[in-house]
């Protein structure tokens, strides 16, 4: 490491820089930490890699809010309605606020920070980013198990702000506006859920307390070497100690998780299921039934959940998500919005392929999405797994159109191999149509046969076509046909029957 030039190195070389004479001075032992943005949470959640100027709306309406998100998300009325409200409210108050210096601060206000209840895959993210979206936001999705009390270990619960600044452009301004959604929180209780030890669950949950309510947040990590030596040199170079800080007052939290568990707990407070009593979990297994008890959730809940009061208490917000039925599932599907099925049609525009669902295979995929158990998830999956052979397959063909059926899904071997044969039987016949002016027709027994023996020789059922009718080429011209129907015994021995066609027509003549 010597000084070249007095060029100012980026953070990034100084990092690197660093890290390197850390490592030569002390050996593995150190401890070099992991860029901010490299743990615990995931910044470009949402923006799809594209970096968007901000432009806050903090005067949108519940209900304007409520109708745009009505265009994306399937259901959910519920957690629609106290979401618009609740988070439009949030921005709407911290417009009155700025705009109203001189009113007086309210002692222990509490804002409205959510606290999302649902299984996997029925909308919880998919939600948050629409909101963020319309709002003009930054947004930041970490995960809860990802972080650890000390920070040493995954990342520290700061790194999520820090994130958003980062999201924010740097604009620490806006950052201050943005939304933070923590999933797997119920992975952080502190009983009963066998993960990790209960003292670093509840040391997170303590660090993220005071993020929720009101902090400052060093923008550079203290762990953080090369951002410290950078503002270290940039203090020399001019003269200014600048601390870059971002208060955390208006920033929205919002947790979420499955919390499994949460049913029973509930049931027990309401007496549904005495302690002691076996009683069969058959209803607790059926996810509609478990929302509905979820929706009866009580802080007491929570707190035996595993929560700590003082964490529960600064997410007044409670949502409950239902779950997805087959219709829902379906719904999803048919939205022109729906991205399972954009992003599939996608992947196929991307060979060039216009691809189009009938109606009845939508619903196949719904009942079939609607078996594993993992909402809107299971149709990405069932999609991805019913359409890989024709996702595999059609790009070696010219096919530009594929109308997806029931029937694909039924017997998709044999739905492929229907279209391959006929687009391959007609790729042959238009060839030889227009180099030779015939018209070629096939039985069914031969182009059983043709397309057993081009499986064996391993090329298309076109090219067997062209080797296997190369003469007679030649051979149909020569007699002047106009059309000619190929059969089981051509197939089976075309030298022997071209000669005797020829020598037939000969004789005749
Ligand atoms: N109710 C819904 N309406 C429309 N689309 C949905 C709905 N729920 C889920 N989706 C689709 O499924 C995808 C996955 O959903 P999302 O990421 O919101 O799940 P989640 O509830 O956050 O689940 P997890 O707990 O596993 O994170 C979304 O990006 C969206 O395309
Ligand atoms: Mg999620």
């Amino acid at each position: 490491m010597k000084a070249e030039n007095n060029k100012i190195p980026t953070p990034e070389e100084l990092q690197r820089d660093v890290a390197e004479f850390l490592k030569e001075k002390y050996g593995k032992n150190v401890i070099i930490p992991p860029e901010p943005n490299a743990v615990g949470s995931d910044p470009g959640a949402g923006r799809e890699g594209k970096k968007e100027t901000f432009k806050i709306n903090f005067d949108l309406k519940p209900t304007e809010l409520e109708r745009y998100l009505k265009k994306f998300v399937v259901g959910q009325d519920e957690a629609l309605e106290i979401l618009s409200t609740k988070i439009c409210t949030h921005f709407n108050r911290m417009k009155y606020e700025k705009a109203h210096p001189e009113a007086e601060e309210l002692v222990g206000g509490i804002k409205s920070n959510v606290l999302m209840i649902g299984p996997t895959g029925v909308g919880k993210t998919y939600l948050l980013k629409l909101i963020a979206k319309k709002i003009g936001v930054p947004f930041v999705k970490g995960d809860a198990t990802k972080f650890s009390e000390t920070g040493y270990v995954g990342g520290d619960v700061e790194d999520l702000v820090r994130n958003l600044v980062h999201e924010a452009n740097g604009d620490i301004s806006i950052a201050e506006y943005g939304i933070i959604y923590l999933d797997e929180i119920d992975k952080i209780a502190s009983t009963g859920n066998g993960y990790g030890p209960d003292v670093s669950r509840g040391g997170v949950q303590r660090n993220l307390l005071k993020l929720m309510e009101e902090a400052e947040v060093d923008l550079k990590t203290p762990h953080d070497l090369a951002a410290q030596m950078e503002a270290a040199m940039e203090a020399q170079r001019t003269g200014k100690v600048t601390r870059k800080k971002i208060n955390t007052k208006n920033i929205l939290f919002v947790m979420s998780g499955a919390f499994f568990q949460l049913g029973d707990i509930i049931k027990r407070r309401l007496n549904q299921q005495p302690i002691g009593f076996q009683a069969d979990n058959a209803q607790l297994t059926n996810p509609a039934d478990t929302v509905e008890v979820l929706k009866k959730v009580k802080t007491e809940d929570l707190i035996k959940f595993g929560f700590e009061s003082e964490f529960i208490g600064r997410l007044p917000v409670v949502v409950t998500l239902n779950s997805l039925d087959v219709e829902g599932l379906y719904q999803i599907l048919k939205s022109a919005n729906s991205s399972v099925i954009q992003g599939k049609k996608r992947d196929f525009s991307a060979y060039g392929i216009d691809i189009n669902f009938e109606d009845g295979s939508l619903r196949k995929i719904a009942e079939m999405a609607f078996q594993e158990q993992t909402g809107a998830r299971g149709l990405v999956s069932v999609v991805d797994r019913l359409m890989l052979r024709y996702e595999k397959i059609l790009p070696d063909t010219e096919i530009k159109e594929l109308r997806f059926t029931e029937k694909m899904i039924e017997k998709p071997d044999d739905e492929l191999d229907k279209i391959l044969t006929s687009y391959y039987i007609k790729k042959f016949q238009k060839r030889f149509l227009v180099t030779n002016g015939i018209v070629i027709v096939f039985t069914e027994e031969a182009i059983r046969i043709l397309k057993t023996m081009a499986k064996a020789n391993d090329i298309t059922l076109e090219e067997e076509c062209s080797n296997m009718l190369r003469d007679y080429e030649y051979g149909l011209r020569l007699l002047g046909a106009e059309e000619f129907t190929v059969d089981e015994s051509i197939v089976r021995e075309p030298k022997k029957r071209l000669e005797e066609l020829i020598k037939k027509t000969y004789e005749k003549k």
